[in-house]
C-alpha cells in the first residue's frame, strides 16, 4: 500500500521523523507501555512513544535498549517536566480519613506519604541523550531552552505539549521541533504547564487550528482521536500527525489490567470524567467508586505530586487485584471506540480507515 496518500504537510513531518504514517502512539507512563508495543507500532510505520516519566534512569535506558533489539526504525522516549512542590500544608484530616477507609477496603495499611526521588529530570534527560533517542517529548511544562538546544543540536527532534495557544508559542520559542496539541477530550494527565492561570479546557477542534494558525512548527493532535475519520479531522485541521494515547491502550501488547480495558468496554460517551481527586493533577479518567467517593472532598485534595503519592497504595494495591473500583481508569471521552488488536494490526487499521475517510470526502 502507498503511503503517499497523506497529504503533504504530513507527508513533510513524517520525512523529517524518518517514519511513514502520521500516527503517533502517545507516551503513557505508570507501566502501561512495553517496549514490545513501542517497536511494534514503530515497525508498522508509526511513532512508538516510551513513557520514562515516572522511572528511574536504569530503566529508562534499560526500555530503549530492549526498544532497540526490537527495532531499527525511529522512536520517542517522554518525561514529566518536574514541578517545584508545595512545601508544608498537611493533607486535609478529611481527605486523610476517606483514603484510610479506601486503603482498609482495598487492603492496605493506608494512604501513601510523599517520598523523596533519588533522581532528577537531568539524570533522566541524560539517558535519553546517551541513547541517541531519535525523538524527545516532554508534558506538564517545558525544560530550560538550553537543553532544547543541546537535544537539537544532536539530531534529536523535540516535541512539547500544549493546552493552550500560548503554551504552543512559548515551545516554538523554546526551540522545539513540533507541538502535541492537546485537546480537553485527552486520556490520563492535562499537559497544561504550571505557570498557566487556569487550566484551558479547549477541545482538540477548537485547539487545533488555533495553534496551527499561530506557530510555524508542526502541531500534532492529540485527544479524543480513535479511528481514521478523527484522523483525517484532525489533519484537515492543519495537524500534521496525531498522537493517540486511548486508542493504545487495548493494543495486546499494552500492559493494562483486564479490569481496566473491561471498565473502557463498558464505558459510553459521558463515562469519563476530568478530576484532581487520583493524583492532585487534573487528569481524565473513568468514573468509579473512588471517584464518587471523593469528588465532594475535591477542592481540599493536596496538588500534584502529594495526592499522587498519597492515593499511590490504594490505586496499586486495586491494580494488582484487579479491582476497577479504586484504580485510577485513565481514558479519553471516546474511549468506547476502542479495539483490540496487536498494535501492528492497528496502526494498518487507521491508515486504511484514513485512506477511506479521504476518498470518501473526495467523491
Ligand atoms: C493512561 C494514559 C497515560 C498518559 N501518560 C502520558 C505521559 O506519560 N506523557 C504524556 O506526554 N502524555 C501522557 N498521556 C496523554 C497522551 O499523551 C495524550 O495526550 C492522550 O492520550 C490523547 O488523548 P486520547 O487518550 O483520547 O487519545 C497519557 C494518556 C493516557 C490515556
Amino acid at each position: 500500500m502507498s503511503e503517499n496518500f497523506w497529504p503533504k504537510e504530513a507527508r513533510n513531518l513524517c520525512s523529517a521523523l524518518g517514519i511513514k504514517h502520521p500516527i503517533i502512539q502517545a507516551p503513557m507512563a505508570g507501566g502501561l507501555v512495553t517496549p514490545e508495543l513501542v517497536a511494534a507500532v514503530s515497525n508498522a510505520g508509526g511513532l512508538g512513544s516510551y513513557p520514562g516519566g515516572y522511572l528511574h534512569p536504569d530503566l529508562i535506558d534499560s526500555a530503549i535498549k530492549k526498544i532497540r533489539s526490537l527495532t531499527n526504525k525511529p522512536f520517542a522516549v517522554n518525561l514529566f517536566i518536574p514541578e517545584k512542590v508545595a512545601e508544608g500544608a498537611a493533607p486535609s484530616p478529611r481527605v486523610v480519613q476517606k483514603l484510610s477507609e479506601m486503603a482498609t477496603e482495598v487492603g492496605v495499611a493506608g494512604p501513601g506519604a510523599p517520598a523523596h526521588e533519588s533522581f532528577t529530570f537531568e539524570d533522566q534527560l541524560a539517558v535519553v541523550m546517551d541513547n541517541g533517542v531519535p525523538v524527545f517529548s516532554f508534558t506538564f511544562g517545558m525544560p530550560d531552552p538550553a537543553q532544547i538546544e543541546v537535544l537539537r543540536r544532536k539530531g534529536v527532534a523535540v516535541m512539547g505539549t500544549a493546552t493552550s495557544v500560548a503554551e504552543a508559542r512559548k515551545l516554538e520559542e523554546a526551540g522545539c521541533s513540533a507541538v502535541a496539541a492537546q485537546g480537553i477530550e485527552a486520556g490520563g494527565h492535562r499537559g497544561t504547564f504550571p505557570e498557566t492561570p487556569h487550566l484551558p479546557m479547549t477541545g482538540t477542534i477548537a485547539l487545533v487550528p488555533q495553534i496551527a494558525d499561530n506557530v510555524r512548527i508542526p502541531v500534532v493532535a492529540s485527544g479524543g482521536i480513535m479511528d481514521g475519520r478523527g484522523i483525517v479531522a484532525a489533519l484537515a485541521l492543519g495537524a500534521s500527525a496525531v498522537q493517540m494515547g486511548t486508542a493504545f491502550l487495548s493494543a495486546a501488547e499494552a500492559s493494562v489490567p483486564e479490569a481496566w480495558l473491561q471498565a473502557i468496554k463498558q464505558s459510553d460517551d459521558t463515562s469519563t470524567v476530568l478530576t484532581r481527586v487520583y493524583t492532585g493533577k487534573y487528569a481524565r479518567g473513568i468514573k468509579n467508586r473512588f471517584f464518587e467517593d471523593m469528588a465532594k472532598l475535591e477542592a481540599e485534595v493536596p496538588h500534584y505530586p502529594v495526592q499522587h503519592a498519597l492515593t499511590a497504595p490504594i490505586r496499586a494495591a486495586a491494580k494488582a487485584k484487579g479491582d476497577a473500583r479504586f484504580m485510577s481508569l485513565w481514558a479519553g471521552q471516546a474511549a468506547p471506540m476502542s479495539r483490540r488488536h496487536p498494535a501492528a494490526e492497528l496502526v494498518e487499521i487507521l491508515v486504511e480507515e484514513s485512506r477511506g475517510a479521504l476518498e470518501g470526502l473526495r467523491s
